[in-house]
């Protein structure tokens, strides 16, 4: 766990992630911290933030399909960083916190309290509120924003004071707390000795039947405790997703936060920004000509003045300068040296990789397999478990028979040659350097370096001049 906890006035805190619920509205059967926005599981991007603020420790409330909620705030982490906490049955917010009371009852902190389904909240929003929290000397301090449409979220109800009286619920509060603009974002910090000491006395007396952690501020007033508010200006920032309509909004939100970025900051053409899907983890060069509907996810890097056509989709890929991607191409997991052509129609995937100025062209799939500087397969090929050298010539049709029923079997072809159109390469073979295969040969066995082969299975018909 990080120790500098420089940023926050030299005072140690601990974060406390909520994320056992199921989510009822988002009618799934996943999980809501489990669904994706930006190619990314909410509690990823909930996690990531966590982890930009230094904190002493990261606990995350897990209950529904708690094990691939671990396992995707270990993918974002990396395992042992984030401690986990079993809440066994779900039984509100309140009921979540009391659950980390064992981890955290001691700490003698502040915590942090995080839901996992506030994706968009920034570190920096963040620092400054646990700053004003140390500062004030409050017990806890709520996180509230103003709604245009507060309908769903707990209503922070003051008093004559203009302080913090209560928190309201949604399915609780009575029509006059409803009109209530201001609401509490669900991000908290509290001293974690009163935290756990006033969270006993809550109870599941409201509409719900649900243990709610927005007693806790209410029980603390009344103890004689201070409770602060802290306004953030950006609601968008703060607001929790409930249901996949809010997801999709949210989707949209930071697509078009990411695609202005790359045109303003990165100097990248998209022909329709609103049609194009990038992941704001992708970097893109300058002069980058991006057409509609294509999709850059994952950690992908495009060089310079690379276009990229209509209906591609570049998945944890590389691609180095003036790369050409035509249209409806899938790239997963490989990489493009400059000046490369790929489609249309094409799929690159298990670790490909093509050197400089090396061509595929339509309907060639290219799986864990090389192809050397200059090398070019146009057409209706299949390229697996390859190794293919430079300025060599794969004609249409042509195979690598790469899997003999158990096991997969490498190619090797090596610089100079030509392969003729439909052309099966059973593996393991070898072509030699500069040599020709006929077309519709099927090539059995290692083929010597400058020699011509044909025929089924293939012979050697006569020695090549170098
Ligand atoms: C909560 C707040 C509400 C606030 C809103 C802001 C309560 C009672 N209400 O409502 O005042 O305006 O957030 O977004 O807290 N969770 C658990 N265990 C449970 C229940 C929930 O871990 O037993 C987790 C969920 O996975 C989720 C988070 O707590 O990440 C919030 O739960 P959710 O049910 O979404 O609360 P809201 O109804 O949105
Ligand atoms: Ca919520």
């Amino acid at each position: 766990m990080p120790q500098d906890s420089s940023k926050t006035n030299n005072s140690s805190f601990d974060i406390l992630i909520l994320a056992a619920g199921l989510g009822t509205r988002m009618k799934s059967g996943l999980a809501k911290v489990l669904h994706k926005l930006d190619g990314r599981p909410l509690i990823a991007h909930v996690c990531r933030t966590a982890a930009a603020l230094g904190p002493r420790t990261i606990h995350v409330v897990v209950g529904h399909q708690a094990e691939q909620v671990r396992a995707a705030v270990d993918q974002e982490l990396g395992p042992g960083k984030a401690a986990f906490i079993h809440q066994a049955e779900q039984r509100g917010t309140g009921d979540a916190v009391l659950a980390a009371r064992d981890a955290l009852a001691d700490a003698n902190s502040t915590v942090l309290i995080l839901s996992g389904d506030v994706p968009l909240v920034r570190a920096e929003s963040l620092q400054a509120f646990i700053k004003e929290h140390v500062a004030s000397k409050a017990s806890c301090t709520i996180l509230t924003i103003r709604l245009e449409n507060p309908t769903d979220y707990g209503r922070i109800v003051r008093d004559d004071a203009d302080s913090f009286l209560k928190i309201a619920e949604q399915k609780d509060a009575n029509d006059e707390e409803r009109q209530i603009r201001e609401v509490n974002s669900g991000i908290y910090c509290f001293d974690s000795s009163k935290l756990f000491r006033a969270i006993q006395q809550i109870q599941p007396t409201n509409s719900q039947h649900e243990y709610y952690l927005t007693d806790v501020p209410g029980i603390l007033k009344g103890d004689g405790e201070q409770v602060s508010l802290y306004q953030q200006s950006d609601a968008r920032e703060v607001s929790g997703i409930n249901t996949r309509a809010e997801l999709a909004e949210f989707e949209n939100l930071l697509r078009r936060r990411t695609i202005r970025g790359l045109m303003l900051d990165a100097g990248v053409t998209f022909i329709d920004p609103s049609h194009s899907y990038i992941s704001s983890d992708a970097k893109i060069g300058r002069d980058c000509i991006i057409h509609p509907d294509v999709h850059i996810e994952g950690e992908s890097v495009l060089g310079e003045a690379c276009e990229i056509q209509q209906g591609s989709r570049v998945v944890s890929s590389r691609l180095g300068n003036r790369v050409n991607i035509k249209d409806h191409c899938l790239i997963i997991d490989s990489s493009i040296a400059d000046d490369c052509a790929v489609g249309p129609f094409a799929h690159l995937r298990m670790n490909a990789e093509m050197e400089e100025r090396a061509v595929v062209g339509n309907f060639v799939e290219v799986k864990k397999s090389k192809i050397g500087r200059g090398t070019k397969s146009m057409h209706l090929t299949y390229l697996g478990d390859a190794t293919i050298g430079e300025n060599t010539n794969i004609g249409a049709g042509t195979v690598t028979c790469n899997y003999d029923g158990k096991n997969k079997n490498p190619t090797f072809i090596e610089d100079n040659v030509r392969i003729g159109s439909d052309t099966m390469l059973v593996a393991p073979v070898r072509v030699g350097k500069g040599s020709v295969t006929a077309a519709g040969s099927v090539v059995t066995e290692d083929v010597p370096p400058n020699t011509l082969v044909a025929g089924v299975p293939a012979k050697v018909k006569k020695k090549l001049d170098d």
